[in-house]
């Protein structure tokens, strides 16, 4: 199992370019399923779980191409409606061809996506509301079995503003028979990078980023193209990595305004960050002893949960006592071990904890657990004095595109090993 070394102690310094977003290319990846043709999207991350998306898109019978970031996706006529077991388990977001398969072929059946590290990550959202619209859901065997000749508009309440519900039925939506209405919904920038896709391929979309979104539904739709927006948790990484390494960074290629609520928090701690029209400049180099804060994690507009750990991290060298309080999953706090494993101190319960400060940290051995636990540690890391050896690397792979170059080009000293 591959492993990061890294010497930690050197300012990252320069410019990093940040990708395409994870969390959209996903779903927009999925949403071509509701489309004949061929669709062409760019400024696609290079990324374990995209090309995981592209074997589940081919095993359902599409034919795909991926290279230097665009990808193209053919589909076809008719599609399997199938996504089995050993495909789906290895990443939940395949749950994400239920919507689209359902509507576009009236049936579909999905593997049940299990639950992962960070929590039991139910869907009974995603299916209450496709049954509101119509469908016939029943679970068994691990399988989600849809079936429905035609779904027809409806009225859906989340009683939370579930990601992952949203975009399934507003993918559904899209082609079912009059009006569906989505109230609290997610209002994340990703879902709003999906619906302009949905739109470009023709769907009729209204309200995208507010609670309340109207889709009037189609006979069809067509393969369109599209550039993905910029990936703004990989920013929020690499703005906490400046400010750690007390270093001068200019992250490029970003839309800041999807950064707002972690922008504050990074400005109450007294770091100096500059908004640009499409970057964000931090310039550790001059960071005293940042102040400590409160970190509430909620759904956009709030603090983003994926920000949580890269945050905790930061606040380990703020002087005094921040307190995180994790709203979203119920078990994201894996990385605090393994952060107090590199001197950190930092008191944890299910829901929220305390990190007091400053800390000097050192390096050690140290395990990845989850995607964003594993960037926090990689981050610890290159501030901490001496070796850091992050295990399970792999978590690493599914969410960012090529770090350790990013990290190289900055002045990190960061290498990969078997
Ligand atoms: C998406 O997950 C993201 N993944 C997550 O990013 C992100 O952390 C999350 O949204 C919140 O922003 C992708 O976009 C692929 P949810 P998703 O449905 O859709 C509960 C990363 O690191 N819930 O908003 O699964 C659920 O258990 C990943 O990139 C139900 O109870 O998020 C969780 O506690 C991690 N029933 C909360 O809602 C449901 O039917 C948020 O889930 C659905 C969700």
């Amino acid at each position: 199992m591959d492993k990061i070394v890294i010497e930690g102690g050197k300012p990252l310094n320069g410019d990093v370019k940040i990708s395409g977003a994870k969390n959209s290319a996903l779903p927009i990846l999925f949403s071509t399923l509701l489309a004949e043709g061929e669709h062409k999207l760019s400024n696609v991350p290079n990324l374990a779980d995209i090309n995981f998306s592209l074997k589940i898109l081919e095993a359902l019978g599409a034919k795909t191409v991926f290279s230097n970031n665009e990808v193209s996706v053919e589909i076809g006529k008719t599609l399997e409606t199938y996504a089995p077991y050993d495909l789906v388990r290895k990443m939940r977001a395949s749950i994400l061809t239920l919507g689209p398969l359902l509507s576009r072929f009236g049936n579909a059946k999905v593997s049940l996506p299990g639950g992962c590290a960070i929590g039991n990550r139910p869907i009974d959202l995603h299916l209450d509301a496709l049954k509101k619209m119509g469908a016939e859901i029943e679970v068994s065997e691990g399988y989600v079995h849809a079936k429905c000749k035609r779904l027809k508009g409806a009225k859906i309440f989340f009683e939370f503003p579930t990601v992952g519900g949203t975009e399934n039925i507003l993918m559904a939506a899209t082609l079912a028979e009059g009006e569906t209405v989505i109230e609290n919904a997610a209002r994340e920038p990703e879902i709003e990078d999906l619906g302009n896709y949905l739109i470009a391929m023709g769907a009729e979309i209204s309200g995208l980023g507010a609670s309340t979104i109207k889709i009037q539904g189609r006979e069809s739709l067509k393969a369109s193209n599209h550039k993905v927006i910029a990936d703004r948790i990989e920013a929020g990484t690499f703005v906490v990595a400046a400010l750690m390494t007390k270093g001068k960074i200019e992250i490029q290629n970003i839309v800041p305004k999807h950064l707002s609520s972690f922008i504050e928090k990074i400005k109450e701690t007294g770091a100096v960050i500059e908004v640009g029209e499409s970057s964000l400049t931090v310039d550790g180099s001059n960071t005293k002893n940042l102040s400590p804060v409160k970190i509430v994690t909620a759904p956009y507009p709030g603090f983003p949960t994926d920000l949580q750990a890269q945050m905790m991290t930061l606040l380990t060298h703020a002087k005094g006592t921040s307190y995180i309080e994790e709203n979203i999953f119920e078990n994201r706090f894996m990385h605090v071990q393994e952060l107090v494993r590199l001197g950190a101190d930092i008191s944890a319960s299910t829901k929220s904890a305390r990190v007091n400060g400053p800390s000097n940290l050192k390096g050690a051995p140290v395990m990845a657990t989850d995607l964003r636990a594993s960037a926090s540690l990689v981050v610890a890391g290159l501030a901490a004095q001496g070796t850091t050896t992050v295990n399970r690397v792999y978590h690493l792979d599914r969410g960012y595109d090529n770090i350790e170059e990013k990290i190289r080009d900055l002045g990190g000293k960061i290498s990969r090993e078997k």
